[in-house]
This record gives C-alpha cells, structure tokens and sequence, in this order.
C-alpha cells in the first residue's frame, strides 16, 4: 500500500510517499521561511499562495523519487525542483492507493490549498483522501526512525502552535495531561529571539546563539513547576527576557559587550524552557507508569532539550524516541506515515458534496476528539 503525503498547514510545503512495506520512499519540502523572514513571522495570505506554487512541481519531484526508487536509483532529499523530463505525469494513478493531507489545525488558506489539491487528485485518481490532523502526525512521525516506539506511550509535543503532553495509546486514542496555558513553547522561542534581534525563525536561530552564552550569568524561572499539575506557561518567560535586556542594556550603557548579553539571555531562556520540559516529562512518566516517551514538533529539534530529556529518562529507567531532526518541524512524511495508519481499504473515494465539511479543513482541531481509525 502507497499512501502520498501532503502538508501545507503553515509555512512549509512537505510532499512524501509511505510505502508498507518498503517505508518511506520518496520525501521533498520547501520552507518558506526566506520568504516570511522579512515580516518577522509568517503572512498567511503569502504562505497560501506559496503552497499553490511549490505543490505540483513537490509532488512531481516525490513521484519521480519513487520510481527512482523502483529502478534502484538512490532516494535523496530534495528541496522540491521539479525534475527536467516529464515521465511522472498526473494522468494515470502511478501506484498511489491513498492521499493523505493535513486537514488541521493550522491557517484556514494555507489548508484549503492542500486540501483542495489532494482531494482534486483524489478524485483524478479515484483514490481516497484522508484528511489527518497536525499533531497527530507529529505524534507519530518517531515511528518512521529504526528505533520506533510502541503504544503505549507519553508524547511531548511541542511545536510552533503547541505545547502538549499527551498520553498515546493507540492511533486515535489520545489523552491529553498538560498544556500550555499561554504562548506555545516555539511561540515563546520565536518571540524572544525576536527581542534579541534574531530572523524568523526564531527558535533555531536563539539556540545557536545560546551555545555561546554563560550558563550562570542569569537564572530564569522554571514556570508552573513548584505546583503539582502538567501544564505549562511560558508568557512570563519572555517578560523576564524583557526585563533583563532593559535592565542590562541601561548599566552596559557603562561599558559590556550587547553580543555576550543577548547569547547570556538566550541561554538562560533555553535552560529555563529545557528544565521546565524535564521536570514536567518526568513527573508525567512517574505519574502514568509509562516508561516510554516521545518528543515532536518544531521544538523537539532542540539539540539541548533531546539531550537533557535522554539524561532523564535513563534516570527513570525510561527510554526516549525521537524522529530525526528533519522530521520534527513539519514535512509530509509524518502525514504519509499517518495516513498508512488510518487507511482502510474501503474508505470513500469521493466525498459527499452535501457534507459542508466536504473539504474537511478544520483550523482548530482538538487532538482529543480524534477516534481510532
Ligand atoms: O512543528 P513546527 O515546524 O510548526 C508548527 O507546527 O508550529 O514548529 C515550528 C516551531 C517554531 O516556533 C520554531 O522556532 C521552533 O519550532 N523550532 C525550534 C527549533 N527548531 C524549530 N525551537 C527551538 N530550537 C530549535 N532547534
Ligand atoms: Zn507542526
């Protein structure tokens, strides 16, 4: 069974094919984080209409690695230029039994544009599409990787638009335990390397600069930690940031360097998200018996915080699955991956055009309400 994979619901377009039996053959995306960087964050209305572009050319690119695949070419990464000769057509199905897309959450126009396409070629294909959530796919793109986790499972899903532990124990059987109550933890990483100056986005560009700031020179709150529960805010860390800045920046007027400031506070943020993340995985797996954890999203790319959770659960006797690191922010393997999951062989090929939800874009999507397929 082949299942094409499509993602569009922010800024990057993610294309994949998820073969059952031979996993993963085929997998291109284009970030458009170039585009959004001179904004300070992503312009919805472009990122809908990047989609558009980039989708044909990524899914003729991801139909022609497949079939390099089957000639015993090598399967590369590709960042989504389409290949010059034209043998991947879209007339007849080449070999796709499913196309699964991210219906949500996510921005409604940037949504639509991979629905529309997928249910379009759906259509064309006489296939079924699969409208699959987000976070789901976040939860189970570690089973892509050798080391793949078994249910059940404790899922730290931390990305651009979320902060969640969740208890997994099966595909659609989801429990959440904690959330954040404010920004979600990429948010606050975007947020607060914008104040430090840094391009959109933020988060990888703040943990490169945090590798060379001192460790000690500040210490920021560990928020929501000397309470019992696991949820998490992460607002008034970046208040803190704030404050610090003003308050140094004022006696640096004195003499100090601004470079060894801004690296000392993105440090002391990255400690205090990290141990906050820690402490709170932690007393979930001590409080659900679970002894196996997943960390996914945007986030869990931080090199710092996979670390610090290994040191952790080898304390608890725990073990700790990630997906590759090109695989936590967001790309259409995880939703080929997903789709394979929820695939049925007798699911619809055409969806009823009475259904107002025909389309099934759905912007906010509670990972909760999801049901076993
Ligand atoms: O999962 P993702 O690609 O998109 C959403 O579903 O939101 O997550 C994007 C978020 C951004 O906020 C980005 O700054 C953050 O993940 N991120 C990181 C790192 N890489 C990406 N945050 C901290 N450290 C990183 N290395
Ligand atoms: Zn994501």
């Amino acid at each position: 069974m082949r299942i094409l994979g499509i993602e569009t619901s922010c800024d990057e377009t993610g294309v994949a094919i998820y073969d059952s039996e031979r996993g993963l053959i085929a997998h291109a995306l284009h970030s458009q984080a170039a585009i959004h960087n001179a904004y300070g964050g992503v312009v919805p209305e472009i990122a809908s209409r990047d989609h558009i572009r980039r989708l044909l050319p990524l899914v003729r690119n991801a139909l022609h690695q497949a079939k390099g695949q089957a000639n015993g070419q090598s399967n590369g990464q590709s960042n989504g230029d389409a290949p010059k000769s034209d043998d991947t057509g879209y007339g007849a199905n080449p070999g796709i039994d499913a196309i699964a897309y991210t219906a949500g959450p996510g921005l409604a126009g940037a949504l639509l544009v991979g629905a529309c396409f997928a249910r379009s070629l759906a259509f064309a294909w006489q296939v079924p599409a699969l409208g699959i959530h987000h976070l789901e796919g976040h939860l189970l793109a570690p089973m892509l990787e050798r080391k793949a986790p078994r249910f059940p499972f404790l899922a730290l899903l931390v990305s651009g638009g979320h902060t969640q532990l969740v208890e997994a124990k099966g595909v659609g059987e989801y429990r959440l335990l904690g959330e954040s109550l404010d920004d979600a933890a990429g948010e606050a990483f975007d947020k607060v390397a914008t104040l430090l100056g840094l391009s959109y986005p933020g988060g990888p560009a703040l943990a490169k600069l945090a590798q060379e700031g001192d460790p000690h020179r500040f210490r920021f709150p560990r928020p929501m930690t000397d309470r019992p529960g696991l949820d998490f805010s992460f607002s008034g860390l970046k208040t803190c940031a704030l404050d610090t800045l003003r308050k140094e920046k004022r006696s640096n007027a004195k003499g100090g360097s601004d470079e060894g400031l801004r690296a000392d506070v993105a440090r002391a943020f990255e400690d205090a998200v990290v141990d906050t993340m820690v402490i709170k995985c932690r007393r979930a797996l001590r409080e659900s018996g679970l002894s196996n954890l997943i960390v996914s999203g945007g986030v869990g790319a931080n090199l710092r915080l996979r670390a610090s959770l290994e040191e952790m659960v080898q304390e608890e006797k725990a073990d700790l699955h990630c997906p590759r690191i090109e695989f936590c922010t967001d790309n259409g393997a995880m939703i080929a991956y997903a789709g394979s999951r929820r695939f049925s062989p007798n699911s619809k090929t055409e969806p009823d055009i009475d259904d107002p939800n025909a389309f099934g874009i759905k912007v906010r999507w509670r990972l909760e309400d999801l049901t076993p397929p």
